[in-house]
This record gives C-alpha cells, sequence and structure tokens, in this order.
C-alpha cells in the first residue's frame, strides 16, 4: 500500500506514548510508522542515566520495523504531549532518511499537529550514494 493510514498511525503513537520511559526530561513521545506492508511499528522513548543514550521514540519505531524485516516506510506520525508539533531531531532525521528520504511525517500533540516532508527537515542528506 502507498496511502498513509493516518487514523491508525496517530492512535498507535499515542497508545505507546504512555510506555515512553523519560525520568529526566518528563518529556514523553510515541512514534509509529507504517510500511509498505501495511503494518505499523511503534516505538516510545528510552531515556538512560547516561543522557546520551536516550533513545528517541522516532528511532524505537524504525528498528521494530526493521526487526521485523519490513525496510519500506509509507509514513510516520510522532505524538507528544509539548505545546506545539515536536519535528524528529537530527538524529532521527538521519536515521529514518537511511531508508526513506522522503518520508511524510505527522506531529501531533493534543491540540494540534504539523505536516513535514522529510527530505525538507533534512535536504542535501548524507547516504549512502556518498560511500561508493
Ligand atoms: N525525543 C523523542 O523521543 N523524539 C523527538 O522527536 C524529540 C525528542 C525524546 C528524547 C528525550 O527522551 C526527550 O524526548 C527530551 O529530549
Amino acid at each position: 500500500m502507498d496511502h498513509a493510514d493516518w487514523d491508525a498511525l496517530k492512535r498507535a503513537a499515542i497508545e505507546v506514548r504512555a510506555n515512553a520511559y523519560a525520568p529526566y526530561s518528563g518529556f514523553t513521545v510515541g512514534a509509529a510508522v507504517q510500511t509498505r506492508s501495511g503494518a505499523v511499528f511503534t516505538g516510545c522513548n528510552v531515556e538512560n542515566a547516561s543522557y546520551g543514550a536516550t533513545i528517541c521514540a522516532e528511532r524505537g519505531a524504525l528498528a521494530a520495523a526493521i526487526a521485523a524485516g519490513e525496510r519500506e516506510l509509507v509514513a510516520l506520525v510522532i505524538a507528544s504531549g509539548a505545546k506545539s508539533p515536536t519535528p524528529p531531531c537530527g538524529i532521527c532525521r538521519q536515521c529514518l532518511a537511511e531508508l526513506a528520504p522522503s518520508l511524510p511525517i505527522r506531529s501531533y500533540t493534543r491540540d494540534a499537529h504539523l505536516e513535514y516532508d522529510l527530505s525538507s527537515l533534512l535536504p542535501e542528506a548524507f547516504g549512502r550514494d556518498q560511500l561508493d
């Protein structure tokens, strides 16, 4: 499937956000990614006492899709409780661009959402082509 099921992605991202482990920042995030098969994979942020070891929700969802053998990403939803919708961080942009440089992304808070295209969030991305 090519089109995203935004409602299902939103529900999944909001649901998994409840599992976030964020004792240091208190900023909980959920993410859900849909793959070509239609399957939805989720992730939440997982913080660590060694702060830099923290894993963002988006990379958790990405890892879950890859672990299931699914690499064709169709769309991603982020859910947070921030005042304004949070865009993915720089590290997550780079990780997502590895498999889907133009991934459509929506980010939701309770009252608002924003839409992005990964290629506009990370133009001129470094990718595998540069390694050849
Ligand atoms: N975080 C995410 O999980 N995704 C984002 O898009 C932004 C930031 C997490 C990392 C950290 O646990 C907390 O939010 C505050 O930065």
